[in-house]
């Protein structure tokens, strides 16, 4: 999908009623893969980027206006909190928790902390949208 669309779709969804969007899921966008075999979604890292894309399409659009939840490849802190500066008040986190279990929760908690703190937040809702604005 591409994000002219995914700006749209959501668009349509609030004005009839959505409390909230979360726009991407897994893709069958083959060409992120090397030798793919076309046999559903795929998830995780190799969709980061993409889903980012995405995310930030629609959130210039609609952050301020809905809840914002971005997925996708979410692996570390660091994307965490890009996604929550880019307009995520909530994030997802599947395929990582696959590869690296499920203290990857607990490490993506601790690393928000530390990356709040150095750039002079007291609480990750000053941080939502903070590139937005
Ligand atoms: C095994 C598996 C099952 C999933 N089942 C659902 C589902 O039932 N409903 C849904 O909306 N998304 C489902 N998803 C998509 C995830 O919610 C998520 O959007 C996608 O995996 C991308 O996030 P990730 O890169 O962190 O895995 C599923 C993904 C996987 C890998």
């Amino acid at each position: 999908m591409q994000e002219k669309q995914a700006v749209e779709l959501s668009k349509m969804a609030v004005k009839a009623g959505a409390a909230g969007i979360i726009a991407t899921n897994t893709t069958i966008d083959y060409s992120l893969v090397k030798n793919p075999e076309a046999i559903g979604g795929i998830s995780g890292a190799v969709l980061k980027e993409k889903a980012f894309k995405i995310f930030e399409a629609v959130a210039k659009e609609l952050y301020g206006k809905t809840i914002l939840i971005s997925v996708g490849g979410i692996d570390s802190a660091e994307e965490a909190y890009k996604r929550i500066k880019a307009g995520a008040s909530l994030v997802q986190v599947l395929s990582a928790i696959v590869f690296h279990g499920p203290t990857l929760i607990r490490n993506i908690n601790i690393g928000l902390i530390e990356l709040l703190k150095a750039d002079g937040y007291e609480n990750i809702t000053e941080a939502i949208g903070a590139d937005r604005k």
